[in-house]
């Protein structure tokens, strides 16, 4: 069982309360100017990533109370619990156990009593022989064409993971085409179908329950095209895998089991990327590299694990944004790659995220009096920087941002790449240091401006600064680099549910929408007006009912 603790109930929270104070009048350049140690302080350099957090309104006592926050919600026995397989997704009585599944050790991590690394094992052989024979094109399709395009049909967790680690990795990819298909929307697979041939493509339908409505839509969707293209009911044996924990419902679409990658309920949809799930990039990239992948994250979790809280890069980035979220009110957190392989990341982490912690009841059952997940966002560096920096820069809102650059560009081409960092690393100084009136009025003066249109010109060009960033310099992107990374914003994000005092893992929020829209679907047959909702509901279905 996980604490139930009010954070806000804890010594350390009224101490950083009255701390707060006192750094909300200090600017990060004084901090700087104060402490010449900062850099040395506050960053870490873990595996072949530097993460640099002296960027942030803190400074000694700031993290000293931070830890102590920690202590006090026994953080330390919640991530005991997780690594011990305790059934800490309360709500759905499950154990949360995506760290078994890159488990390199293979010490025995148990589910009820029974030791789950000889199934993970299994599926992850099954996994490799499976995409060495499609890799290599030793698997036919039924003309006896070998596999050229792959199809991934999922939402969610069974598909955000995938898209966002093959982009970022596309410059491992061998010559297999993927694709992804997730929006219920006819168009997602109607357009997809345009580029592929019946004849030599594998349709992987990823889906933890196999019943998710717009997966199952699609997937049928997509085997009546292929039925329809000449290919024969047993056929679909060589076009068609799943990757599911529902062995059940797998054979009822009329999958074969052979050609089913289990993985287990244990397994979050959202941290579900190291499992089965995790089968096109294994196809994308070849399996050695996607056992890179895994190996990255298992080296996030033993240091997760492991690493008492001063040095634990995860608890460090968690309590920072606890900081901010429950100190300082900010409402968002941006994550911006400055790597146009990582063009996915933050809409990852959306889902990783924001279906985690946007909860409003703890663990307990009550209603919090406080703020819980961020709103996550960003873009890839430096095209954010021409679409919404302007209100990082000069806004209203207080918005940590987390930059993240690799050092080694995967196309050395020219001149981009030390432009690309450049920007990078002007950013978090600009967005630090601002530009005040002095340095505003002296530019102007030297552009030869007038006293009266510097007068006029100055307050729109000043840079108020003060703007907290975490920079995150990896090496090189690698498979087992993003790996960690992932496994490292996992992590962070566990830290925070502990600290909230909510449950994490459990998505009841998606819900409702889902049965409504069940509840409508008949509703749009026929011509009879609709009158069992509200005035805007029957407005909008009537006036589509006019339209359609
Ligand atoms: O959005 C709700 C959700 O349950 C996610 O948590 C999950 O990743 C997604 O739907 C897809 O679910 P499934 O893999 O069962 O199709």
């Amino acid at each position: 069982m996980l604490p139930t603790i009010n954070f806000t109930e804890t010594a350390a929270y009224k101490y950083l309360t009255d701390h707060f104070i006192g750094i909300n009048e200090k600017s990060l350049k004084d901090l700087f100017t104060e402490d010449a140690s900062r850099f040395e302080k506050f960053s870490l350099l873990f595996e072949d990533i530097l993460v640099d957090y002296s960027k942030n309104r803190i400074d000694d006592t700031t993290m000293a109370l931070l830890m102590q926050l920690a202590r006090e919600c026994k953080l330390d026995e919640a991530i005991k619990a997780m690594f011990n397989g305790e059934k800490i997704n309360q709500t759905e009585g499950r154990q949360v156990l995506h760290i078994a599944l890159r488990n390199q050790g293979n010490n025995p991590i148990l589910v009820d009593g029974k030791d789950v690394m000889e199934e993970v094992n299994k599926v992850l052989e099954k996994m490799d022989k499976f995409s060495q024979d499609i890799i290599s094109g030793s698997w036919k399709g039924y003309t006896g064409k070998a596999i050229t395009d792959v199809v991934n049909i999922g939402i969610g967790g069974s598909d955000l993971g995938p898209v966002m680690v093959t982009e970022a990795l596309k410059a491992y990819k061998n010559h297999l085409n993927m694709h992804f298909v997730s929006n219920i929307d006819g168009t997602h697979i109607a357009e997809t179908l345009k580029n592929v041939d019946p004849e030599t493509t594998l349709f992987l339908i990823a889906s933890k329950t196999f019943t998710t409505q717009e997966t199952m839509t699609n997937a049928n969707s997509a085997k009546d095209w292929f039925l329809n293209s000449g290919a024969e009911q047993g056929d679909v044996a060589k076009h068609f895998a799943a990757l599911s924990t529902n062995a059940k419902d797998v054979s009822a679409f009329g999958i074969d089991t052979n050609n089913m990658f289990e993985f287990w309920d244990w397994v979050g949809g959202r941290y579900s990327l190291w499992s089965a799930i995790g089968l096109p990039i294994a196809l994308s990239i070849g399996f050695d590299n996607f056992k890179q992948l895994l190996a990255g994250a298992h080296t996030a979790d033993t240091h997760f694990e492991n690493t008492e809280f001063e040095n634990n890069v995860p608890v460090i980035l968690a309590l920072i944004g606890i900081w901010y979220i429950n100190f300082f009110d900010a409402e968002t957190q941006a994550i911006l790659p400055y790597d146009q392989y990582m063009h996915r990341f933050a809409a990852y982490f959306q889902q990783g995220d924001m279906e985690s912690n946007g909860k409003h009841v703890d663990r307990n059952g009550n209603d919090v009096t406080y703020e819980t997940g961020p709103i996550i966002w960003g873009e890839p560096g430096t095209n954010g920087q021409h679409a919404f920096y302007q209100l990082i820069h000069q806004g209203t809102r207080l918005i940590p941002c987390d930059f993240i650059a690799p050092a080694q560009s995967l196309n050395p081409l020219g001149e981009h790449h030390p432009i690309l960092l450049s920007n990078f690393f002007a950013q978090t100084e600009a967005l630090m240091n601002g530009k005040t009136k002095a340095q505003v009025i002296a530019e102007l003066e030297k552009e030869g401006k007038t006293s009266e249109e510097i007068e006029k010109l100055a307050p729109f060009k000043v840079f108020e600064g003060n703007r907290p960033t975490n920079s995150i310099l990896l090496k090189k992107v690698t498979p087992f680099s993003l790996g960690t990374l992932i496994a490292i914003y996992e992590h962070k994000i566990f830290v925070q549910g502990i600290i909230w005092n909510i449950f994490s893992f459990d998505q009841w929020g998606v819900e409702l929408g889902k049965q409504l829209a069940k509840s409508i679907l008949p509703e749009l047959e026929g011509e009879q007006e609709v009158q069992s909702h509200d005035a805007s509901t029957n407005g909008l279905i009537n006036q589509y009912k006019n339209w359609r």
